[in-house]
């Protein structure tokens, strides 16, 4: 250990020769180990980094209350066999270090410097080991790797250059994905991330695209990355993470956080609504394309994730069809909404029943938006994300024609059936359940005859559609794998 210690050292200090800070060569680092792990001691240097940072999921990993409930639920049911499954992913400088040894209790005494999945851990990774379940290996050598090949010498902490932290390389995709990626005791592959990015367009060189391209945004405008006399002008990348997740109890910058992710999720999907003419009445269809994941949508927490299509169709003022109007707080899925298009994932026991928690589950069956595989529209793989839901589902029709359809797309990050399981079991309360936002996923679709985008003939059908985006509605799709209640339509 000490012998691997030392040449790593030399090889650092060999780079630092190259430097052309003026500033003394630093050996060692004037910040002990115990420093380094707080992130508060990294806040006066780099202040734009710790704030993002510290209103992300990844600071709020180990606070989240969904998260402690399921945990302390998981250590009761299984005896504690859950051990620090759940922690290696959400505490992981606190597992790396044993201060969590497995009672559920230890989560709620740990020091602040070890919650969520902090500087210290991420920026101290030198290999990643497993392509699941936290496979990362952290140096021991107190260097911050990081994406700067010509970091300015600080006494602060030794820096390196990593191609592991640097978005560019297509190699940082494997430390991002090592987390996000869970399989859970059982063998069931429970969120795949990793595994549909792997598998995606994205995941090519050159062309490709990595998690943190799409994830750490740069900066618009070049500034320094550290608040130190003589630091030079970068680009620095974004800490937040916004995608679906926000904070359901006090927490810095959560109005900023709400609205990042909901600019995500504008982006996300782009939709097409038709109405198809047939004699006096009509049948009308979705069309979902998954146009920005880096993976399928919704991806990671599937299981969690309740994604649905709402649809209202009016003749003349009076309401003539919907479905997947759910008020807010109530379950999406109370299997009454035969035409329901909901996209999840569902999880089965061993015994072939419906469960919502990770330590229960043997078997997954999803239905959610699949990534894009290829660019080239020759390919039949280019249209396996044009995703198309027709109603009604059972192929009759509406009545009457309508005049104005309405589309909303709708997502609940954490399903109310799965905070409902917790609540009966007594590890949520009433109110944390009830602050789990609702989302909207891109912009409400109006459809009438006047606001249609695109005409044309369909087995000698007349179909108008309305589309706020390049997609167009007449190209292939793939019919969508319709759920209700989680069983196959
Ligand atoms: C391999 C790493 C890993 C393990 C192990 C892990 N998680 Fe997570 N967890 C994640 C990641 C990554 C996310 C974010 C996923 C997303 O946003 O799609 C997450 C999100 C969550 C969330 C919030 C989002 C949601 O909708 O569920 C909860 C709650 C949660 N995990 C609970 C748990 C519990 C309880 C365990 C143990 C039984 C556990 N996790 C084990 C990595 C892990
Ligand atoms: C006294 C100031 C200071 C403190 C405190 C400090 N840093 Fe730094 N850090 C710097 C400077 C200076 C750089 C180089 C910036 C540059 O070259 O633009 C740097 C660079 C980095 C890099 C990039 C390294 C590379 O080669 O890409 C990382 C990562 C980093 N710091 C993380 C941290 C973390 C984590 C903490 C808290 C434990 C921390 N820093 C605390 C001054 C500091
Ligand atoms: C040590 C494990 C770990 C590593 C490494 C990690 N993450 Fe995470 N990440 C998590 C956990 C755990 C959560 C969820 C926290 C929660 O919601 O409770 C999360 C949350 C997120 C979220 C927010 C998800 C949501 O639904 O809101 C995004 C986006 C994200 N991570 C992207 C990344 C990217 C990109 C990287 C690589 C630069 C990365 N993560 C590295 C564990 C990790
Ligand atoms: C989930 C992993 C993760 C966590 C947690 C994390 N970082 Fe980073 N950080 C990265 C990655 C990846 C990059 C490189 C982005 C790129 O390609 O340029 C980076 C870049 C940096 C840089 C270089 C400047 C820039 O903005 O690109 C600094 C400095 C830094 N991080 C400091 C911190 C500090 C301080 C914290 C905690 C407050 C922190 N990081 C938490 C993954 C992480
Ligand atoms: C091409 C861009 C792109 C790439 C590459 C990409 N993502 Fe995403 N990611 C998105 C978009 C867009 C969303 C959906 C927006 C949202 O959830 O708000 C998303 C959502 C997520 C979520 C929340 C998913 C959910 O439904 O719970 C996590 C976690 C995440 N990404 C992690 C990753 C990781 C890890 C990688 C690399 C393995 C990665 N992403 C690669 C664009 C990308």
């Amino acid at each position: 250990m000490v012998a691997t210690n030392r040449l790593h050292l030399a090889f650092v200090a060999l780079l630092w020769t190259g430097c052309t800070s003026t500033a003394a060569p630093s050996p060692e680092s004037s910040m002990t180990r115990e420093e380094l792990v707080d992130p508060e001691r990294c806040k006066s240097c780099h202040p734009d980094q710790y704030r993002e940072w510290a209103s992300s999921m990844h600071a709020y990993a180990t606070d989240d209350p969904v998260f402690t409930a399921m945990c302390e639920r998981g250590q009761r049911e299984t005896g504690l066999k859950l051990g620090t499954f759940c922690l290696k992913c959400h505490a992981p400088q606190a597992v790396a270090d044993e201060l969590i040894v497995s009672a559920a209790e230890d989560i709620y005494k740990l020091p602040k410097a070890y919650r969520g999945v902090t500087c210290f851990f991420c920026h101290t990774v030198d290999a990643v080991t497993g392509s699941h379940n936290n496979g990362l290996h952290q140096a021991n050598d107190l260097v911050l790797r990081g994406p700067l090949s010509d970091p300015l010498r600080t006494d602060a902490h030794r820096s390196s250059y990593s191609t592991l932290h640097d978005r560019d390389q297509i190699g940082s995709s494997d430390l991002c994905g090592s987390c996000h990626d869970v399989v859970a005791p059982s063998g069931a592959a429970l969120e795949r991330g990793y595994a549909e990015w792997h598998g995606s367009v994205f995941n090519q060189t050159p062309g490709g695209t990595t998690c943190g391209q799409c994830h750490m945004p740069q900066s618009p405008q070049s500034k320094t990355v550290a608040a130190v006399e003589g630091a030079p002008i970068r680009r620095a990348h974004s800490h937040m993470f916004p995608a679906v997740d926000t904070a359901l109890t006090e927490w810095p910058d959560k109005a900023a956080m709400a609205s990042a992710v909901q600019t995500e999720l504008n982006k996300t999907l782009q939709s097409a609504l038709c109405v198809k003419k047939i004699g006096a009445g009509a049948q009308l269809s979705v069309i979902l394309d998954n146009v920005a994941g880096g993976h399928g949508f919704p991806s990671g927490a599937a299981l969690d994730r309740r994604l649905w299509v709402e649809l209202v169709a009016k003749k003349a003022g009076k309401m003539i069809y919907q479905t997947g109007n759910v008020p807010d707080g109530v379950v999406v899925d109370d299997g009454k909404d035969p035409d329901l298009w909901l996209l999840r994932e569902c999880a089965y026991d061993a015994n072939g029943k419906l469960v919502h928690m990770f330590w229960q589950v043997a078997s997954v069956v999803g239905n959610t938006l699949p990534v894009q595989l290829t660019f080239n529209q020759s390919d039949p793989r280019f249209y396996q994300s044009h995703v198309r839901g027709d109603f009604p589902a059972n192929g009759t029709q509406l009545a009457e024609m309508p005049d104005e359809v309405t589309l909303r797309v709708r997502l609940q990050p954490i399903g109310r059936d799965v905070l409902d399981d917790l609540l009966e079991s007594g590890d949520l309360t009433a109110a944390l359940r009830d602050a789990m936002p609702n989302w909207q996923v891109g912009q409400t679709l109006v459809w009438t005859p006047e606001t249609a985008t695109h005409a044309f003939q369909q087995d000698g059908l007349a179909v108008s559609c309305r589309t706020e985006t390049n997609l167009n509605p007449q190209a292939d799709s793939v019919p969508a794998k319709r759920l209700v209640g989680c069983k196959a339509q």
